[in-house]
């Protein structure tokens, strides 16, 4: 099956395919077109822990393609509350599916539910591990958004900020990114969420440069593109109390120091209670902010993950070949 768990099943050239076929599903995301590509298909949409984003537009991307979609969430909405393993729960739910979106707390456990499937499963989050959707849906904005202002995502300079460590969004688009050519990365965490130093080696073995920043100031000057990121607390066990305080961006940061055409990203949800280190939420209508048109792309990006995955992509986007992952 054509599961998809990790952006490392990506090389540039498949990557920069699925961009074409995502581009080709934005008027059916938006509805200026419609398609029954999927008339007669069923998605489970199995969510474990609390989404918005994911779980909506992957449902919203189904149902755009003719799809039926049977929409869970929650960690007692199946049997496995009952001590029911995932192998049988994905085994049981193969059989009444024709593909399977599945979010969940455990780090690897998306894998496990593929490997008990003979239908595709879509990784929508696997504990601090991998986010491929929203890492596509990322790299299909910035991708969009550089080519309105005439810049390549070769040769640019993209910030990192906050929870660099339990970020699993970052993880996969730092992955997605490195197959390009010659970026700068300037990364900036608060004490004890850095980026894991596998990672910044594996950009750095991709010929790219990383610049460890001590402000959040500092690694947002000159970037082509910032990517902020919430702090994960409900990843951090007994971590989970301390301040990180010394992370927010707000209007005066940006005026200060984000350049008049960057983009300002995030994947959201960001944190709006008071004193919350992360993207203040006063910031809504600053031109530079792409963060609603990045969650807008994911029904595009999302019905191009399922076209593939089934393999009618050619019906809709009439070409032949498939997107290799
Ligand atoms: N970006 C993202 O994964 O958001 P949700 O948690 O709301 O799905």
């Amino acid at each position: 099956s054509r599961h998809l768990l990790s952006v490392e099943q990506f090389d540039r050239a498949g990557l920069e395919r699925f961009i074409r076929v995502a581009d080709v599903m934005q008027p059916f995301a938006s509805r200026q077109e419609t398609t029954r590509v999927l008339e007669g298909a069923v998605l489970s949409n199995l969510f474990f822990e609390a989404s918005t984003r994911t779980r909506l537009s992957f449902g919203a991307a189904f149902a755009r393609l003719g799809g039926t979609v049977l929409d869970t969430t929650g960690m007692t909405f199946s049997s496995m509350a009952k001590g029911e393993s995932i192998y049988d729960t994905s085994r049981v739910i193969a059989g009444y599916a024709d593909a399977i979106v599945v979010r969940h707390p455990d780090e690897g456990s998306v894998a496990q539910f593929a490997a008990a499937s003979n239908v595709p499963v879509l990784n929508a989050g696997d504990g601090a591990g991998e986010h491929p959707s929203q890492a596509l849906l990322d790299i299909y904005t910035i991708q969009r958004e550089f080519s309105f202002l005439g810049k390549r995502i070769d040769g640019s300079h993209i910030a990192m900020l906050g929870d660099l460590r339990y970020g699993r969004t970052v993880h996969s688009l730092a992955r997605l990114l490195s197959l390009y050519s010659e970026l700068t990365f300037t990364l900036y965490a608060p004490t004890q969420l850095e980026m894991p130093e596998h990672l910044v080696e594996l950009v750095r073995s991709k010929g790219h440069s990383v610049e460890i920043c001590e402000t959040p100031a500092h690694a947002m000057a000159g970037a082509d593109a910032v990517y902020a990121t919430r702090i994960q607390r409900e990843r951090m066990g007994e971590a989970a109390g301390a301040a990180f305080n010394e992370y927010r961006i707000d209007q005066a940061m940006i005026d200060a120091h984000l350049p008049s055409d960057a983009l300002l990203m995030h994947p959201l949800p960001r944190d709006s209670r008071e004193g919350a280190a992360d993207l203040s939420s006063e910031i809504v209508s600053d031109p530079r902010l792409a963060i609603f048109r990045q969650a807008d792309n994911g029904v595009a990006v999302r019905m191009a993950i399922f076209t593939e995955a089934l393999s009618v992509s050619h019906l809709v986007a009439r070409s032949s070949s498939p997107v290799p992952w």
